[in-house]
């Protein structure tokens, strides 16, 4: 199957290297800024390409440009009987309208700029409306990643829904625990160890019980004490209010009002 990869940033840098290295065959990319397209096509190894001649050369036609983007894109795609595939996981599949044979190809992972990355145990979740569309995704996908799950719109919403929970917001959790340390002068690296090694933790015995801590003890009075030091940053005060008041009564303790802070 040929594959024409339509975007240049970094969905399509890394699904472009983790097909190319799985031997599919990839056409060529095509994208709005020419600069980006040659800078790719040079990395991939493979020609620069143009929308329009598409249909013909074409049996996918991968697009991975920003959610906002997908339906115009789409739109400018001459409509052909090739499988026309984004790689959103907030998108439905409605937006690569009027193509016929339409698909996701989701990959659950933060992709950020650098090496290209071992796609082999990236979960990617996959969803098409026709036959056709449903095998050449899946043919992809399999071809590249050990982890291949096919979920429907509404499913895939409640998984993007469960990564912005667990991954955005401990994320900018970190960033705000670590001004705050930086605000008083102290090493805001001094918390990157216990950060991944929860990660790992849970990963190997589970989230709730890797959570440690005192709201998880039912340690009122240090929790208390916390609370105190943040009258500061009465953002962030609400928030660990809150959180810890959903961990408090999630390990059986009685909250004392928190969500009220
Ligand atoms: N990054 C991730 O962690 C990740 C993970 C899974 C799925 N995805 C999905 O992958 C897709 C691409 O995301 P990304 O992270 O690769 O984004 P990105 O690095 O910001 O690149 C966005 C791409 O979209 C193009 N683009 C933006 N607006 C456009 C427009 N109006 N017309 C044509 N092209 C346009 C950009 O072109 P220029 O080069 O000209 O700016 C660029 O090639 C998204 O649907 C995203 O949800 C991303």
């Amino acid at each position: 199957m040929k594959t024409l990869l339509v975007g240049t940033g970094r969905a399509a840098f890394h699904l472009g290297h983790a097909m190319k290295r799985a031997g599919l065959d990839l056409v060529g990319i095509t994208g709005r800024n020419l600069q980006h397209v040659d800078q790719r096509s040079a990395e991939l190894g493979i020609p620069s390409a143009k929308l329009a001649d598409a249909p013909g050369k074409a049996d996918i036609l991968l697009i991975a440009v920003s959610d906002d983007a997908i339906a115009d894109v789409a739109m400018n795609i001459p409509i052909s009987d090739a499988v026309v595939i984004h790689t959103s996981g907030a998108s439905d599949l409605d937006k690569l309208l009027p193509h016929p044979h339409r698909a996701v190809l989701w990959p659950v992972i933060s992709l950020s700029p650098g090496e290209p990355m071992d796609f082999n145990e990236v979960p990617l979740i996959i969803d098409a409306n026709t036959a056709l569309a449903h095998e050449r995704v899946k043919g992809i996908a399999q071809a590249i990643s050990h982890h291949v799950t096919e979920l429907t719109h509404t499913q895939r919403e409640l998984v993007h829904a469960s990564a912005a929970i667990s991954l955005n917001f401990p994320l900018h959790l970190l960033a705000r625990a670590q001004d705050l340390l930086a605000d008083h002068a102290i090493d805001p690296s001094i918390l990157m160890p216990s950060f991944i090694a929860m990660a790992q933790k849970a990963a190997a015995i589970g989230a709730s019980e890797a959570l440690t801590g005192p709201a998880r003890r039912g340690d009122i009075g240090t929790v208390r004490h916390h609370l105190d030091r943040l009258t500061d940053d009465p953002e962030l005060r609400a928030a660990y209010a809150r959180l810890s008041s959903m961990i408090l009564r999630a390990y059986g303790h009685p909250d004392h009002g928190y969500t009220d802070v």
